[in-house]
Parts: structure tokens; C-alpha cells; sequence
């Protein structure tokens, strides 16, 4: 099954490669119908600090106010054990990145170069792919939070200009939704509940996931929320626990934080009932295993769009000629290539009898 994953992550990131040159019309059908992950909360929420909890590594922009401006779409790609980690943006191809620090500085330089310094937001966004050992299979979309008003600076209607980029990824019914509430504010009053709500009534594709729960009020817990009572989805609430902003002016690293997590859950009368059901290790594998089961009950229809590509691309293929000198035609191939295997995988599955009996 991570094969599978794997390879629908590659195909996603081939038909963002092909760009305008994309055969028209089941190209983009295919890249909606792949599954992804949005993370949606209120500003300073803990989107991005959440995101690199999953990932387990140090990259994102963080901090108080409106950090994110531009929408951050990451694939995780699994790699084989032993091998170094790296990342690699879409908009500089061929340049890896090993340090982790340069990401993070790359991701605000690129952020600024189409918004300025200005706290202003663009709906382009950002592709960076990361290859790790220690990573599961996922596309995750980091963004800009909801916000109530306009700081000094931004037009009016910014509030509505991110509500939109939100909802531009969050109304395709193949898009999980992260919905990032903190632990002390009230849940009834969460933006991302309120998102959630509107696009996902039975909450179904919706994972909540309750942070700061270090900084509630003390005499107050949040079992209410986390077993389920105060707002009910069909995925369990995950409680976590991220670095504060003392632990990231101190630069207290991944490995620290994860521990003092689990301690947290382990440790506290409130939450040790729920403490294997807890924290961002646990929201990684759930979120994996979710995805794992929607492309499995996806397969058959997968199936019949990537044969109706691989039709369109052979054609358009043969409208341009020999592909290999042309450069759309190189990426056209490319595409092609990975939806032949893609076919072959699935065939497996679909064969094999028992879904999912690959590896
Ligand atoms: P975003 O705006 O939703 O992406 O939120 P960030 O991830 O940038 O976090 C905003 C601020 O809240 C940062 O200073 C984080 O350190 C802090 N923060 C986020 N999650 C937690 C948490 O679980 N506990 C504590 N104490 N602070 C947190
Ligand atoms: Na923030
Ligand atoms: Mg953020």
C-alpha cells in the first residue's frame, strides 16, 4: 500500500510539473481525485507547528500573527532506511536542501518575492516535496489561518480572501481536513470547526485535533472535547501538545518536544486513559491509515481515470510528434510512464483479490 501512496504522489507531482501544457481534460480530473490533507484553524492556532510535528523535522515558518501568507503544498515521500533526509522545491528544481533551517528561509524568501514584506497573502502556492526514512506517504496543505479582521496594512478583504483560499482546497471531497482547535479557546467558537461544519455536516473527512492543551487554564481539562461529547466527527479527536514560543526562541529540537509530549499525555490524570490515542505520532499514522483505506475505496474509479489519461496523452503525444526533443512531450512521457505503472500497481490490487495484499 505505501507504494501505492507513494505512487500517487508522484503522479500528483508530475501533473503540477506539466503546468499549462496539461493535456486537457483528465489530467486535472486525476489531480483532483487523488486525496490530500488541508490543515484549517484560526490564526496561530498551530497549523504549522502541528504540520511539523507530523513530519518530525524543523522547516516551517512559525510565530505569532499571520506567519503563513502563501499556501505550502508538501509531499512526504518515504524513502528507503539509512538514507539522508531532503527537500526540494518545485520553483528550484535540482537544488536539495539538507539543512533544514535553509527550508525554512527559502519558504519566507519565496513567500515574500510574490507578496512583498507587507503582511499581504497570495493564493499561489508553494510546492516543496520532502524525502525521509522516517516520513509516511502523505500530501499535507499548510495555510494561511482565518482571520476576524484586517492588521494595519492588508486591504479588508483579506478575511474573505483567506476564507476562499481555504475553501478552494476544503471543498473537494477528497480533501481530508486537519481542523486545528486550541485547547484553550472554546470549541464551539473554533474557525476550523466552523469550516468544517459548512463543507463536511457529517464529519466524515474531518480529523480534529486539540493543541495547547499544556496551556489550558488550570483546574479545566478538555476530555469534554476528546472523548467526543462537546463536538462530535466520525474520527476521533487527537489532543497534542507543540512547542511553545519559549521552546522555539530556545530552539528546543523535534526529538525533545515529541518526548515531553508523550510524558504530558502519560503523566497527566486527566488524559492517561487516552495516552496511546494521543499526541502528533499518533495523528500521523491515523491520518496515513485513513488515507490508505480512501484510495483503496477509490481504486475502480482511479483506475478508469488513469486509463482515460493514458488515451488523452498517447493522443496528444502523437499530436506533437517525437516527444523527446520537445519539452512538453518530456513531460507528457513522463506522466505517461507513471500511469502505465500506476495501472500495473493497481492491477495487482485489483487482481490480487485481497485489497491492499501488495508488499
Ligand atoms: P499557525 O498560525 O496556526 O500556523 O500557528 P503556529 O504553528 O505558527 O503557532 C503559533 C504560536 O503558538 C507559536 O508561537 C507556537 O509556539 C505556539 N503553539 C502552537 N501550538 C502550541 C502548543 O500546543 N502549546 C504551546 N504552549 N504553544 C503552542
Ligand atoms: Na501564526
Ligand atoms: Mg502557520
Amino acid at each position: 500500500m505505501d507504494a501505492l501512496i507513494a505512487l500517487v504522489n508522484r503522479i500528483q507531482r508530475a501533473c503540477t510539473l506539466l503546468g499549462d501544457h496539461g493535456a486537457d481534460a483528465a489530467l486535472p480530473t486525476l489531480w483532483e481525485a487523488l486525496p490530500s490533507v488541508a490543515v484549517v484553524g484560526g490564526q496561530s492556532s498551530g497549523k504549522s507547528s502541528v504540520l511539523e510535528s507530523i513530519v518530525g523535522r524543523d522547516f516551517l515558518p512559525r510565530g505569532s500573527g499571520i506567519v503563513t501568507r502563501r499556501p505550502l503544498v508538501l509531499q512526504l515521500h518515504k524513502t528507503e532506511q539509512g538514507l539522508q533526509d531532503y527537500a526540494e522545491f518545485l520553483h528550484l528544481p535540482k537544488k536539495r536542501f539538507t539543512d533544514f533551517s535553509m527550508v525554512r528561509k527559502e519558504i519566507e524568501d519565496e513567500t515574500d518575492r510574490l507578496t512583498g514584506k507587507s503582511k499581504q497573502i497570495s493564493p499561489v502556492p508553494i510546492h516543496l516535496s520532502i524525502y525521509s526514512p522516517n516520513v509516511v506517504n502523505l500530501t499535507l496543505i499548510d495555510l494561511p489561518g482565518l482571520t476576524k479582521v484586517a492588521v494595519e496594512g492588508q486591504p479588508e478583504s483579506i478575511v474573505q480572501d483567506i476564507e476562499s483560499m481555504i475553501h478552494s482546497y476544503v471543498d473537494k471531497p477528497n480533501c481530508l481536513i486537519l481542523a486545528i482547535t486550541p485547547a484553550n479557546q472554546d470549541v464551539a467558537t473554533s474557525d476550523a470547526i466552523k469550516v468544517s461544519r459548512q463543507v463536511d455536516p457529517a464529519g466524515k473527512r474531518t480529523f480534529g485535533v486539540l493543541t495547547k492543551l499544556d496551556l489550558m487554564d488550570k483546574g479545566t481539562n478538555a476530555r469534554e472535547v476528546l472523548e467526543g461529547r462537546s463536538y462530535r466527527l466520525q474520527n476521533p479527536w487527537v489532543g497534542i501538545v507543540n512547542r511553545s514560543q519559549a521552546d522555539i526562541n530556545r530552539n528546543v529540537d523535534m526529538i525533545a518536544a515529541r518526548k515531553r509530549e508523550r510524558e504530558f499525555f502519560a503523566t497527566n490524570s486527566d488524559y492517561s486513559h487516552l495516552a496511546n490515542q494521543m499526541g502528533s505520532e499518533y495523528l500521523a499514522s491515523l491520518l496515513s491509515k485513513h488515507l490508505e483505506s480512501v484510495i483503496r475505496a477509490q481504486i475502480p474509479g482511479i483506475a478508469s481515470l488513469i486509463n482515460r489519461s493514458i488515451n488523452e496523452l498517447e493522443a496528444e503525444l502523437s499530436r506533437l510528434g517525437r516527444p523527446v526533443a520537445v519539452d512538453a512531450g518530456a513531460q507528457l512521457y513522463t506522466i505517461l510512464e507513471l500511469c502505465r505503472s500506476f495501472e500495473r500497481v493497481f492491477k495487482e490490487h485489483l487482481d490480487g483479490g485481497r485489497p491492499g495484499g501488495d508488499r
